[in-house]
């Protein structure tokens, strides 16, 4: 079973996707009771238009997450006009924390999955908070990444999304570090089919993906919800896929205390292993550029 907890936007679209492709029964508890209730009757509703069998239990108790194998959780604020990047993290932070607690009550053997932002900042909270082991503590935000880098790929080289191949490592933030080296269309490297400027281009919408999104409509929804599920099949069904996730470093890539996107196999224990990549020089430095600025974060913690 899975429990989310958070039923906003993303958290209940995270829902609806795990449940119609038939990954899991969801139970889906927020503070705002009849919000989880609401959520989970209109999904039951759709049932028989889509055909899942799966259960949605909306509630706003802890207890309903009992023996869960995955927790979502998506539960926080989200930037509001005139809040800094810092307030928003101590607030979240304070969130986390408290709700992570009772995640340790009702589902001590759980893989959880942090999705709050920002994201890298919350994995390690979550981690340092809940004393889980690292491969069952990880944040969803580089595989996001990576799938609008693949998209504005496919779209520039006008070739199917299912072809493009890219790994997104870094903040889940404005310091993400797309793999330009590592991105190939069947195999071929991007290198060899497109020009720097255009390269260029692409690397450049794909770090400012979220904030258009966001720009135009508020938040973003559909894109994460999917991640999520994506996820989520991999470690329920142990697919073992090869993802970048936001992950506790203990000496890979020369850093420690610190959780960061690195590609990862994803399977049934969560984190099965690490894939330590070899980095060009110039990526090199963006990445630890990266590791710096959640690292400063982190101090910042109140
Ligand atoms: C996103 O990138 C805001 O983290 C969220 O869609």
């Amino acid at each position: 079973m899975i429990t989310i907890i958070g039923a906003g936007k993303v958290g209940s679209a995270a829902a609806f996707n795990i449940l119609r492709y038939r990954i899991s029964d969801v139970v889906l508890i927020d503070i705002f009771e009849n919000l989880a209730k609401g959520e989970a009757l209109d999904m039951m509703q759709t049932a028989p238009a889509i055909e899942f069998d799966g259960k949605i239990v909306g509630t706003s108790d802890f207890s309903a997450m009992k023996d869960s194998e995955i927790v979502i959780l998506t539960a926080g604020e989200a930037r509001k006009p005139g809040m800094t990047r810092i307030d928003l993290m101590n607030k979240n932070a304070a969130i986390v924390k408290s709700v992570v607690k009772e995640i340790v009550k009702y589902a001590p053997d759980c893989k959880l999955m942090v999705v709050t932002n920002p994201v890298d900042i919350m994995t390690y909270v979550a981690y340092k908070e809940s004393g889980f082991e690292r491969n069952r503590v990880f944040g969803m935000g580089n595989i996001l990444d990576t799938l609008r880098f693949r998209s504005y790929i496919a779209t520039e080289l006008n070739v199917s999304r299912e072809d493009v191949r890219a790994l997104v490592i870094g903040e889940h933030g404005d310091s993400m570090v797309p793999l330009v080296e590592y991105a190939s269309v069947s195999g071929i490297p991007i290198t060899k089919l497109l020009k720097e400027e255009q390269i260029e281009k692409i690397v450049n919408l794909t770090v400012s993906s979220g904030a258009d999104v966001i720009k135009l409509k508020g938040s973003t929804t559909y894109a994460p919800a999917a991640t999520i599920a994506i996820m989520a099949d991999a470690i329920l069904r142990g697919r073992n896929r090869v993802m970048s996730v936001s992950t506790v470093l203990q000496g890979e890539y020369g850093f420690s205390d610190v959780s960061i996107g690195v590609p990862v196999v994803l399977g049934r224990n969560g984190i099965e292993r690490i894939l330590e990549l070899k980095l060009m020089p110039k990526t090199k430095k963006f990445f630890e550029k990266s590791v710096l600025t959640i690292k400063e974060a982190i101090k910042k913690l109140g």
